[in-house]
């Protein structure tokens, strides 16, 4: 059941003090990406989720850049669903015209960009990542998508949320679907 599934995902996390900073607790998910059965659950609980909430979806956007967390879970849903993935990149990374948008991290700061073509108006978009921190990468990501197309943003969807820094609030009014929250 759901109960097992996300046990066995919250076994594969792990947590790394004072990493890539002083005072931030990394948590990696490197151990679920190693278990086919970690990593096929975050799927089943991620598709779980769509499908209950009938979410409509047409495409599915990975909130992260170069060495981005976002594209380790959203191909494997998108293909669950039957829909496209589209990139969204740290700045430089794409050909042809992007759009972009800068913000902070809780450890640095970014800019990431996404084709200009890459959603069509009024496109259903459901945008998944790795984290949920802040909520500045994912509102990055809901402001490119809104940016290019006015894109209709079903959600976000995240493994792990770090609930102290809000990242929720920060995104109201859309709503965040995470697997766990620390
Ligand atoms: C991490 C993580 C999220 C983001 C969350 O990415 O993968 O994308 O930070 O933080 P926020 O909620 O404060 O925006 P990172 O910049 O470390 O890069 P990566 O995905 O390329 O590893
Ligand atoms: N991205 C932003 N904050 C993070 C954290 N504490 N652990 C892993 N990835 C992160």
């Amino acid at each position: 059941g759901p109960e097992g599934k996300l046990q066995l995902v919250q076994r594969h996390v792990r947590a790394f003090p004072d990493f890539p900073k002083k005072g931030i607790l990394f948590r990696d998910i490197c151990p679920i990406l190693k278990s086919p059965a970690a990593l096929t659950a975050v799927t089943d609980l991620f598709e779980e989720h769509v499908r209950s909430h009938q979410l409509q979806v047409d495409l599915i956007v990975a909130c992260a850049g170069l060495d981005a967390r976002g594209f380790l879970f959203g191909p494997l849903l998108a293909q669950r669903l039957g829909v496209g993935f589209v990139l969204v990149r740290k700045k430089g990374k794409l050909p042809g015209a992007t759009v972009s948008v800068a913000y902070d991290l809780e450890y640095g700061s970014a800019e990431v960009e996404i084709q200009e073509d890459a959603v069509a108006p009024g496109q259903k978009v459901l945008i998944i990542d790795d984290l949920l921190a802040t909520g500045e990468r994912q509102q990055s990501g809901t402001e490119l998508q809104q940016k290019v197309e006015q894109a209709d943003i079903q959600g976000c969807m995240v493994v792990i949320e770090l609930r102290d820094l809000k990242g929720a609030d920060r995104l109201k009014p859309h709503n965040i679907f995470s697997l766990l929250q620390y």
